[in-house]
């Protein structure tokens, strides 16, 4: 088999980065996907980097297994703890993902941008970096508990928890709101019913699927021709299974 027919792997600490793989699968309908959901560890986002890599390792060396072409670290969290460590360690090009947050101070005219992400992330060397960057105006909002009640599928418990946090900003002062875990990408749609029209909502997911379009180019391992295949599979329970199948054909600004 060519090179350019071997599947895409894509993981997550759950079922979050099935809101990425639906951009990847709009941008590149004929290639084939494995997404592998470790719905056994999750969360990562309240772990130490060094547990969140060791998880890594695992879910990467079974895609790897399965002779994938790329891999695509569909977390936020996971990318902050363990892209250079993949990267050093596999031979495939490693894709990773990090909060929007260069597009929001894009947009931003004087007021705040808040950053919606795991602990975990938000407290990583990665996004530090990124904060002097792009961080004028820009304001950690730990989420911890959240990506829980998307992977219950509890909707009214994520308004809950949303207003919630929303409370404690004086919104008339925010211009944008980064959604920095793929799993609050799926709130999407709710978030921007709570928030002030002129509030601009970035994610990464369409971002991602480009930059995996790019470096598949780049690498002559682009599948031009054919149809697109998608597994999914996971560390926890087979109905995870079934969870992520509805979630995939989820519109997230429903
Ligand atoms: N979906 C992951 C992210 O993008 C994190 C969720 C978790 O805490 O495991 O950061």
């Amino acid at each position: 088999m060519n090179q350019e027919e071997h599947p895409i792997g894509v993981f997550d600490s759950g079922v979050g980065g099935i809101s990425a793989l639906q951009a990847m699968i709009r941008t590149l309908p004929q290639e084939h996907f494995i997404y592998y959901g470790d719905t056994a560890n999750a969360p990562y986002g309240t772990k130490e980097t060094e547990e969140v890599i060791a998880c890594v390792r695992e879910v990467t060396d079974r895609l790897m297994k399965r002779k994938i072409k790329a891999l695509v670290i569909a977390c936020n969290t996971a990318t902050g703890a363990a892209a250079f460590t993949l990267r050093k360690e596999l031979t495939i090009p490693v894709i990773g993902m990090e909060p929007a947050l260069k597009p929001a101070s894009e947009v931003r005219k004087d007021g705040d941008i808040l950053v919606l992400a795991t602990p975990l992330a938000l407290h990583q060397e990665k996004f530090n970096l990124l904060m002097e960057k792009y961080g004028e105006g820009a304001v950690r909002v730990p989420c911890a508990g959240l990506m829980e009640l998307v992977e219950q599928e509890n909707w009214n418990g994520a308004k809950k928890y949303l207003e919630e946090v929303f409370a404690l900003y004086d919104l008339k002062k925010v211009d944008a709101v980064v959604l920095g875990c793929t799993h609050y990408v799926f709130l999407k749609g709710m978030i921007r019913r709570m928030l002030p029209e002129n509030i601009v909502i970035t994610e990464g997911s369409d971002g991602t699927a480009r930059q995996l379009k790019r470096v598949l180019a780049k690498n002559h391992l682009l599948k031009e021709h054919g149809e697109g295949k998608v597994e999914l599979e996971t560390s926890g329970n087979p109905e995870d299974i079934g969870k992520m199948r509805r979630l995939l054909k989820r519109d997230v600004s429903e």
